[in-house]
């Protein structure tokens, strides 16, 4: 808040309600440093409205939102994976809105809009991987997986860290993966295996290949431009895209039912869909692909074109009894597994 709006603030009860700052509560689930970058250039765009931001993993958002129903805390939920963001929808815990910039954004953007009946729009993209700290692997001898099926090598016991399911979006997008591509008893069954080289599941999606840039573990499963940022960084990190074929996700973007500030949410929403907004993506160490079909992916981004995607089902996996039945499962046959 700057020195106006806090002297705003205190002397509100003496001012007409048009001398007070508006308001817009928002959720936002990439990383943070482009969560605090997107409010500091809203805020100067935008003088008039304040922006109280919380950084949330995707799963943790939605659980907030659906606490919150009854009388709604968030005006606008801003990134993290899109299924959460299309459960949400179904619940009827989001707002249909059709911003005028919907006809800028690229096919798939638009997709995600016209499959939750214009609850949710996509606002970038990326592939799922690994990232894998190069020279503890070469100094411990370990041959860097090139495939799923290689996460399984005993070699890798205790080096692999991955999100819990519940609170990321990111190790969601990974649980779904595997159930589309190995089909559901078998992917339950590489996690167990997987299991013996896991040494952490943690709350945010990106924290695993952060520990690996630091060296505290070999080897992260993350979304590849997550990867991508520590080896911008100067981090030892190799990028991987598993030989079988991957998933990705469509980061989205959605108004909350009942918002108390709904004005101030579709500026920001239409806002945050633009060509210049997306561009300042790469600035903050964001390598996603830019939703808008006029903004630049970064130089540094995963070229999807080159990598083995699966058709991810989004409304299948998005869907609550499919999100919840896959969790209650995962809770039930991997969380409960004790670490080694
Ligand atoms: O910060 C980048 C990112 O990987 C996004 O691309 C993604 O939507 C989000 O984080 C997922 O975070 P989490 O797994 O913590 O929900």
């Amino acid at each position: 808040m700057n020195t106006l709006k806090c002297a705003l603030a205190g002397a509100a009860i003496m001012l007409p309600a048009s001398a007070m700052a508006d308001e817009l509560n928002l959720i936002c689930s990439a990383d943070v440093v482009i969560c605090e970058r997107l409010v500091t250039e809203f805020e100067s765009s935008h003088p008039d409205t304040d922006v109280n931001m919380v950084r949330m993993s995707s799963g943790e958002a939605y659980a907030k939102i659906r606490a919150e129903a009854r009388n709604p805390q968030t005006d606008l939920w801003w990134g993290g994976t899109g299924d959460p963001h299309l459960q949400a929808g179904h619940d009827g815990l989001t707002a249909e809105y059709k911003s005028p910039m919907l006809a800028e954004l690229q096919d798939w953007a638009q997709g995600q809009a016209e499959v939750s009946d214009f609850r949710t729009v996509g606002v970038y993209s990326g592939a799922l991987g690994w990232g894998y700290n190069k020279e503890l692997f070469a100094e411990k001898g370990i041959t860097a997986p090139e495939c799923w099926a290689d996460l399984l090598d005993p070699a890798l016991k205790g080096e692999i860290q991955i999100a819990d399911p519940n609170s990321s979006g990111t190790a969601y997008t990974t649980l779904a993966t595997l159930v589309q591509l190995m089909g559901e008893d078998e992917a339950f069954d590489f996690l167990k295996k997987m299991h013996a080289n896991v040494s952490q599941y943690t709350k945010s999606g990106s924290a695993p290949v952060k520990a690996a840039a630091r060296g505290e573990t070999g080897l992260g499963i993350v979304f590849q431009h997550d990867a991508v940022a520590q080896a911008v960084s100067g981090f030892p990190i190799g990028v991987v895209a598993p030989c079988e074929g991957t998933g990705y996700e469509i980061g989205s973007m959605s108004m909350i039912e009942g918002a108390q500030n709904p004005e101030a949410a579709k500026t920001f929403y239409d806002w945050v869909l633009t060509a210049e907004v997306q561009n300042m993506m790469p600035e903050a160490g964001s390598f996603q692909i830019p939703s808008n079909a006029s903004a630049t992916p970064p130089e540094e981004a995963p070229d999807l074109s080159t990598i083995k995607l699966i058709d991810y089902d989004f409304a299948e996996y998005g869907s609550a009894e499919r999100r919840k039945a896959l969790l209650a499962r995962w809770d039930d046959e991997i969380g409960s597994l004790p670490l080694q």
